[in-house]
């Protein structure tokens, strides 16, 4: 007899071997019990026929309650109809611990009461495979450079000041000092470009954001690439590239979880190609006005404008060259019309809104120098970022992915906080 996880079954049919896991569901017909036992690698029904076992297996098979932990011996037989393809036939249960009432039953709960019980949540089916989906994302994504030789360098989290503006900075302190939680580890990644070249982040990141959408956390993942000699055009070839990348990997691997998510899977296969379409910045103004928003050039837009934006082929759009005024400090201004940013937003489909934010940088010293008075930035904190420029400048540029945005879109979620294990909302900092 052998431990076999769940998801490997297939290759032990017609041995017997010992499942550990947690019991999912229970259902009985006469003398047959049908377990359904989880052990987080996949689904299985497991058989209890009472004239086959013993009377304590039987009893101890009645007396599981849902999320009961327990080992279960069995003999694995193919099974087309079952999921995954197999069924235990099972000889021996062990209970390791029985559950009394767990508070998440396959009855609908309240979106405050399932948050309250995140740690528990993550158990049901539709968490777990997002979660998966997740996990294959954030794979793909580290794939994606070492094969195109980009250098992981972690940015820090304490930082000395605002890289993304000072509005939602989570402030704290540092020995006396104000340190801050970072926004973005751009700014720490331009310096390791000089170093390596092609180089990227992925991190936590923090914004004191006081509204609350859903498309908003306080905490989330972002994975930011930034590339030495590189224009703004390659930049947008590079986040397209990506993206479709990542659409094509998910789609090919988690066709399951896609399954239990009920995820119509033909609204994302149009982004798993290129190219996607690009429109400039006053293409987009006109495009709104012309769907009758308000918008006039110079705004910004809300998450509205960029439902609206959003392509209907099923395809994210890239917004590109915003006013330099509405955008960061560090973005280059197009030599065609500086009033300009070389500024990308990338836009998913179906209402997910921004995924990307990304700019060509500002290679000049003197450049730079002025934005950051103009921003009226704490000149001082800045000396080491402006060393970029003092010492051997040179064009680069770069993007940040947010992963729960992506998360989100991927999986066809309403609202950002089922998109990482433990949600930091407005409201919210439990569990
Ligand atoms: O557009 P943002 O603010 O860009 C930056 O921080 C740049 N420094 C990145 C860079 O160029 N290296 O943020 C990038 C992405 C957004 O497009 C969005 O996907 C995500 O981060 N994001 C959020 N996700 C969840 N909750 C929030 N509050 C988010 N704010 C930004
Ligand atoms: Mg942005």
């Amino acid at each position: 007899m052998v431990d076999a996880e769940i998801r490997d079954l297939r290759e032990h049919i017609g041995e017997e071997v010992r499942i550990q896991g947690w019991l999912y569901n229970k259902r009985s017909s006469g003398k047959l019990l049908f377990l359904i036992l989880r052990d987080g690698s996949g689904y299985l029904q497991a058989v209890v026929f009472r004239p086959a076992v013993a009377d304590s297996v039987w009893q101890a098979a009645e007396a599981l309650t849902q999320e009961s932990s327990l080992r279960v011996v069995g003999k694995v037989k193919e099974d087309r109809r079952s999921p995954g393809g197999v069924e235990l036939e099972v000889t021996a249960i062990e209970t390791v611990a029985l559950c009394p009432d767990y508070p998440i039953s396959p009855k609908e709960h309240g979106i405050d009461f399932l948050l309250n019980n995140r740690h528990l949540w993550l158990r049901s089916r539709r968490q777990h495979a997002i979660m998966r989906v997740r996990n294959e994302l954030l794979f793909g994504i580290r794939e994606f450079f070492y094969q195109r030789n980009f250098v992981c360098i972690d940015s820090p989290i304490l930082t000395p000041a605002a890289c993304e503006g000072t509005s939602t900075l989570f402030e704290t302190d540092y020995f006396g000092e104000k340190a801050y939680l970072s926004q973005s580890g751009q700014l720490y990644l331009e310096p390791a470009a000089a170093a390596h070249g092609k180089v990227y982040c992925f991190g936590p990141t923090f914004r004191a954001e006081k509204s609350k959408t859903r498309r908003h956390l306080m905490e989330f993942w972002m994975v930011e690439p930034e590339v030495a000699w590189m224009r703004f055009d390659a930049l947008l070839d590079l986040a397209e590239e990506f993206v479709s990348t990542l659409v094509a990997r998910v789609l090919d691997r988690c066709r399951q979880e896609f399954e239990w998510l009920e995820r119509d899977t033909t609204a994302l296969e149009p982004a798993a190609s290129r190219p996607y379409p690009r429109i400039d910045y006053g293409d987009a103004v006109a495009k709104l006005q012309a769907k009758g928003f308000p918008t006039v050039f110079g705004d910004d837009f809300g998450g509205d404008e960029e439902t609206a934006l959003a392509d209907e082929s099923g395809k994210p759009v890239m917004i590109t060259r915003y006013p330099a005024v509405i955008k960061a400090f560090y973005m280059e201004p197009d030599p065609a019309d500086p009033s300009r940013a070389l500024a990308v937003d990338m836009i998913a489909p179906q209402g997910y809104g921004e995924i990307i934010g990304g700019s060509e940088r500002i290679g000049s010293y003197e450049k730079l120098e002025e934005r950051i008075r103009e921003h009226g930035l704490p000149r001082q904190a800045f000396e080491w970022y402006l060393d970029i420029r003092r010492y051997g400048g040179f064009p680069h540029s770069g993007f940040g992915m947010g992963i729960e945005r992506v998360v989100s879109w991927l999986c066809g979620l309403s609202h950002l906080r089922e998109a990482i294990p433990y949600p930091r909302m407005l409201n919210r900092l439990y569990p």
